[in-house]
């Protein structure tokens, strides 16, 4: 497979579910203790160091006209209007919430990228987007953004509908695409033909943005090589200036629409991985430059800029440029990232209505990191972003001595050496061409929750 060979035995043999680390610890081990309070001190220690640090606002708009097979996303699926403007309404008194806390502390925030995604936030009328970005204007200076991003569902969407995103602001776009193959497309519930994307990417429209970006999903059902083969090709004609080649995550038990599709055309792991390899040497032949396990940037864009400075930043919206490293999350399921703070919002739409309404910040949980923490998660993102982790840098950022605070884990390492998924050297870890597809196993090595959970 012109150097692609990967050996099917190391793709069976590393085959159990790995999560990807978004954050560290992941979020399953965050304490439902965590609660408003603890939110609002964070943020509030956070300006206490710093009343002007540089922050990341997301919006999450959770609903969907249509349910996707695949989708892990937490969406609301309706057609019901009303129901998405109550839940707007909602937003823009939590925006409240925050300009209340801002006020009190004195503080003009210095948000420096909005993204809105969802579900589907191009769901939203034009009377109501303009609702939520004149709200969005009490907080954040829109003209000022260094990125103000839109996800966007291909379907239904017009030109005119972009040239309208731009003046308001939005200056990049990013499109659900997932697979251009419709036997695919009709077995996932989303039928979406190429000539849906040719109609609105025009360079008119493309010159309009400072960056497009695509989703596409390797995995899905009735998907073979020259499927996926053939939609990569297509992907690179558009020649969008980011890509996100994600791998369908399966979990039929919490996403019960999952179980719609049918379990025997799913490819299996070896096909997957095949197919995922075959895409990334065609982007990589194709002059993306490749950022940490699953994402692809042209060499001028930000992303690959701060990819070669090692400046990434890695969060639920997927990697960022690494500008700004605090995150507030808005809206049911946002997860926010504030100093050594993580705090996840709640998931239905009735808690968090009955946390807004009561003027509450509608924290499910979340999880305040040790010093532990910070230096694994650390670790933990070198590997995942770069592939490779320099003992020495992790040593003078946090005054310890590598090879005796991690000495177990550093043995474990020995396995996959022997797999020749990783090198070892005196004072660096790297992950060799080969290991790239299986870093989630080397990040779990020194995942310290997961070692204790398994040690229960
Ligand atoms: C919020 S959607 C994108 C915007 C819009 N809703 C759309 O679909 O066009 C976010 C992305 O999550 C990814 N995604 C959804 N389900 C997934 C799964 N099971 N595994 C991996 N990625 C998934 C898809 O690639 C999707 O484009
Ligand atoms: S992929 Fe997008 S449109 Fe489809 S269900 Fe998920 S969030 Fe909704």
């Amino acid at each position: 497979m012109n150097g692609l060979l990967v050996d099917m035995n190391l793709v069976k043999k590393y085959s159990t579910e790995v999560f990807m680390y978004v954050e560290y610890p992941h979020k399953s081990f965050w304490s439902l203790e965590f609660k408003e309070e603890d939110f609002k001190t964070a943020l509030e220690d956070l300006f206490l160091r710093r009343k002007d640090i540089p922050l990341l606002l997301y919006v999450h708009i959770p609903f969907c006209l249509q349910q996707c097979l695949y989708c892990t996303c937490r969406t609301v699926i309706t057609r019901n209007y009303e129901k998405i403007k109550s839940y707007l309404n909602l937003l823009l008194r939590e925006i409240d919430l925050f300009r209340n806390l801002f006020d009190k502390n004195s503080v003009t925030p210095n948000f420096r990228e909005v993204h809105i995604g969802g579900g589907s936030p191009t769901i939203l009328h034009e009377e109501e987007f303009d609702l939520l970005i004149d709200k969005l204007q009490s907080i954040a200076e829109i003209k000022n953004l260094s990125e103000f991003a839109l996800e966007i569902d291909p379907r239904g969407m017009t030109k005119e509908k972009l040239r309208y995103y731009r003046s308001r602001g939005i200056n990049r776009i990013s499109f659900g695409v997932q697979e251009f193959d419709l036997n695919v497309q009709k077995a996932v519930n989303r039928v979406q033909p190429p000539e849906l994307l040719e109609e609105l990417l025009t360079p008119e429209i493309k010159n309009l943005f400072t960056g497009v970006n695509f989703d596409i999903l390797c995995g899905l059902p009735r998907q073979n090589r020259e499927s996926f083969r053939k939609t990569i090709d297509i992907v690179t004609k558009f020649s969008p200036e980011r890509i996100a080649l994600l791998t369908m995550c399966y979990s039929p038990e919490f996403s019960k629409h999952q179980k719609l599709m049918n379990k025997s055309e799913i490819p299996d792991l070896c096909e997957r991985t095949t197919f995922f390899l075959e895409s990334t040497q065609t982007l990589l032949n194709n002059g993306y430059v490749r950022v940490g396990l699953e994402h692809f940037a042209k060499p001028t864009d930000d992303l690959s800029k701060a990819a070669e400075n090692k400046m990434l930043f890695w969060c639920g919206l997927g990697y960022t440029p690494g500008r700004y490293h605090n995150v507030i999350g808005l809206g049911t399921s946002s997860t926010s990232v504030i100093g050594d703070c993580y705090a996840h919002n709640v998931y239905e739409l009735s808690n968090y209505e009955a946390a807004v309404t009561n003027n509450v910040f509608p924290i499910y949980r979340g999880h305040k990191m040790s010093n532990d923490d910070v230096i694994r998660g650390d670790i933990i993102k070198a590997l995942r972003s770069y592939f490779s982790l320099d003992y020495r840098q992790i040593e003078e950022k946090y005054d310890i001595e590598f090879e005796i605070y991690f000495k177990e884990e550093i043995a474990a390492l020995d396995e996959f050496v022997k797999d020749g998924l990783v090198e070892l050297s005196d004072n660096t870890i790297t992950i060799t061409e080969l290991g790239k597809v299986f870093t989630g196993f080397v990040c779990r090595n020194f995942d310290r929750y997961v070692a204790v959970a398994q040690t229960a």
